[in-house]
């Protein structure tokens, strides 16, 4: 396989206020987890999926990803979303050697259109080493310090919010997953603490991060009429 997206879905979605972990919630007829990797099969331009999962629900997330047989297999995930990914990483590289470009999609993202993922694949495979989907911000935002009194305002034309997936050169995402040394949020940030460059291509408003019981009214309202 040349292309393997990595699908971090270890979270226990502790701000969706479920009682099963959110990639097992289900939303339009079907579990998180379902839509997102049905989605990135979708988008034709991935060959395998691996999904790391809550270590004590692997067994369930096999069962619910039983329809896309052998391409997609699960890994139990790790303490944090980056451990997860390495997790995911490790078991993509020894079972499929062959890979050169690395997707990592949140499960959370689970209705990203297709176009968004073949933008990612088509900029990595044109020579860009890190891609991420981004889009411009509406609201103006402020860094605070920890009393919650402002104490910058960054230029809001120069600001993006960051949506998966993300989209890497193999060799770079393990360099990168190797030398971290603290925790961050996103993939992209462990590549750009190497000091290589991280391009961006369009993202998508479709490509929300069901994060919080509001956001799965939104997704409902959305895509229940869809074709999904
Ligand atoms: O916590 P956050 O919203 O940033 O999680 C983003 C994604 O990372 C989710 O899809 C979640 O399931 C996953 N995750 C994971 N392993 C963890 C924590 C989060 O795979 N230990």
């Amino acid at each position: 396989a040349r292309v393997v997206a990595l699908v971090p879905a270890a979270g226990r979605g502790v701000r969706l206020g479920a009682p099963i972990p959110k990639a097992l919630v289900p939303v339009c007829g079907a579990p998180l987890l379902v839509h997102a990797v049905r989605g990135l099969l979708a988008a034709g331009c991935v060959d395998q999926v691996v999904v790391a999962a809550p270590p004590d629900m692997v067994d369930v997330v096999v069962d619910a990803l039983r329809e896309f047989g052998p391409t997609v297999r699960v890994v139990p995930g790790g303490e944090e979303r980056s451990d997860s990914v390495r997790l995911a990483l490790d078991e993509a590289v020894s079972t499929h050697p062959d890979t050169r470009v690395v997707l990592v999609h949140d499960a959370a993202r689970c209705f990203t259109p297709p176009e968004v993922i073949r933008a990612v694949v088509e900029a990595v495979r044109a020579g860009a080493p890190a891609v991420i989907p981004v889009l411009p911000v509406a609201d103006t935002v402020k860094e605070v310090d920890s009393a919650g009194h402002v104490v910058a305002t960054p230029d809001r034309s120069r600001l993006r919010v960051v949506q998966t997936p993300q989209g890497f050169d193999i060799d770079l995402l393990r360099r990168a997953h190797d030398q971290q040394d603290a925790p961050v949020t996103d993939d992209a940030g462990l590549v750009e603490r190497l000091g290589e460059p991280v391009a961006t291509v369009a993202g998508h408003p479709h490509a929300l991060k069901i994060t919080t019981p509001f956001d799965l009214v939104i997704a409902e309202a959305l895509f229940s009429g869809a074709q999904l």
